[in-house]
């Protein structure tokens, strides 16, 4: 199974919104086929490695990292074609939570006459897997929140300036996350101080999807976001903003290829938790959140923080700059948010701290309050709750999502920036992903 985690690891940043999935055929100690899931739409793990082993697969033990699929989809289902190939054994790591697999591609195994056993190196393949399975169990995409910070918390001088607070290696790892993530997202004053073009500059890598918290869409429309990469790519640009954009605005920016969406977090700004939900109604697994630190305590607050790398660099700033974490704070030590799983190391001259983070009690009480508010804003506004610019609607009605956390409505079509999306438009939420010469992918498997 530790071989076949690492195979499913060399899809990371090409599977989505597919999972990462790794498979290895064995007789006795003998591998005799092996395979991982490269890219939506191409065959998957099992397939590979049954293709690979030929008529050795009869009789073998499959070890595979995620439950064999038992839908037919752009490919057939993984649970028959083992089950046609004769394998006598399969090993699975962790269940598949997407509602069309759900146990069902074990069953099937079953019922076959195949000895199945689950659960084998099950933590590390959930921390492998931890975006596909956070997604299909929460409704909204895995966040990672990176943030660069000076030895004395600032995360930018008394001018607004952030460039660069760390050090060349650690932004070649942001770089190689930009690259894995499928959005990377931002508020709007770290677009307005830094105008960064958050472009993945990695060799044959992808640039994401770009989205901007922008209550009254101020985003320039001459914004670096909106230019090509490096290697002429131009990545899609999305704008979440708030009830009172005003119409103009919203046109320009619609007019320079961004697709807008529209929601009210209660304060006038766009809700967190239910720009999150369309996106993964779009297809988006993971979300790296750049800050700054205002838009971190929103997505904090909205309990959607999954895992934070923090880089600390051997600099001091002094001043009463921006903090990673802004919002009202905590008043005592009880409330703090804390982490697991934490691990820390050099990257070059900087120090990394990452960890999963804890919730406290307060945190999990207001952002399920919040939910519910907008499941019943929800149900009194259907279609209409997630309109946008001002009367050219970007979205529409879709069916509920998977488990979607308060959604009522989501985006028919994250479009490219070469092709808006169409008015009115009621065709399923397009994938978020890939922005490189391959183009984007419709739907999964
Ligand atoms: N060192 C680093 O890692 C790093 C990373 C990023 C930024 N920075 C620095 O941090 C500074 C900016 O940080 P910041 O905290 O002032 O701003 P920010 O988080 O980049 O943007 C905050 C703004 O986003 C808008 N927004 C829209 N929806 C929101 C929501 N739901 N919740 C919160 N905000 C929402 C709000 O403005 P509206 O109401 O007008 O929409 C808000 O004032 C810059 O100086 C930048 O250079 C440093």
């Amino acid at each position: 199974m530790g071989r076949a985690l690492e195979l499913a690891e060399r899809g990371r940043g090409t599977t989505s919104p597919n999972p990462m999935v790794g498979c290895v055929l064995a007789q006795g100690d003998e591998i005799v086929g092996e395979g991982w899931h490269q890219r939506a739409g191409e065959p998957h793990a099992e397939v590979l490695a049954l293709r690979s082993a030929g008529t050795r697969g009869r009789g073998a033990t499959a070890y595979v990292t995620l439950e064999p699929c038992d839908h037919q989809g752009r490919t057939p289902p993984c649970s028959e074609a083992l089950i046609s190939a004769g394998v006598a054994r399969v090993v699975v790591a962790t269940l598949d939570p997407d509602a069309r697999v759900a146990g069902r591609g074990l069953e099937r195994l079953r019922a076959a006459g195949i000895e199945v056993t689950l659960g084998v190196l099950e933590d590390e393949a959930r921390v492998h897997n931890a975006a596909y399975l956070t997604q299909r169990r929460t409704g909204r995409p895995w966040v990672r929140y990176k943030t660069a910070m000076t030895l004395d918390g600032k995360i930018a001088t008394r001018t607004g300036r952030s460039r660069w607070i760390t050090g060349v290696e650690s932004r070649a790892l942001v770089q190689r996350w930009r690259h894995e993530h499928d959005v990377v997202a931002v508020g709007v004053t770290t677009v307005l101080r830094d105008d960064p073009m958050l472009t993945a500059r990695v060799a044959d890598g992808r640039t994401p999807h770009k989205l901007v918290f922008d209550s009254v869409a101020r985003t320039p429309v001459q914004a670096a976001l909106f230019e090509a990469d490096a290697y002429g790519v131009r990545a899609r640009v999305t704008i979440a903003t708030g009830p009172g954009a005003p119409a103009a605005r919203v046109a320009a920016l619609r007019e320079r290829g961004a697709t807008l969406l529209q929601s009210d977090d209660g304060r006038g700004r766009p809700s967190v938790q239910q720009t999150l939900a369309w996106l993964a109604e779009a297809g988006a697994l993971s979300l790296l959140l750049e800050g700054g630190g205002t838009l971190a305590w929103s997505f904090a607050e909205a309990q959607a923080i999954d895992r934070v790398a923090w880089f600390v660099a051997p600099k001091l700033l002094g001043g009463g700059g921006a903090s990673p974490l802004g919002g009202l704070g905590v008043a005592t030590m009880d409330e703090a948010l804390t982490l697991e799983r934490t691990e820390v190391r050099r990257v070059g001259e900087d120090l990394l701290v990452e960890g999963d983070l804890r919730y406290p009690a307060w945190v999990v009480e207001a952002a399920a309050q919040t939910e519910s508010a907008a499941q019943t804003d929800g149900a009194a506004n259907t279609a209409g709750s997630a309109g946008a610019d001002g009367g050219a609607a970007a979205v529409a009605a879709a069916p509920a999502a998977p488990a979607a956390a308060g959604s009522t409505a989501a985006p028919a079509h994250i479009s490219s920036t070469t092709a808006p999306a169409p008015t009115g438009s009621t065709t399923a939420p397009a994938h978020i992903g890939s922005t490189t010469a391959a183009p984007a992918v419709e739907g999964e498997d």
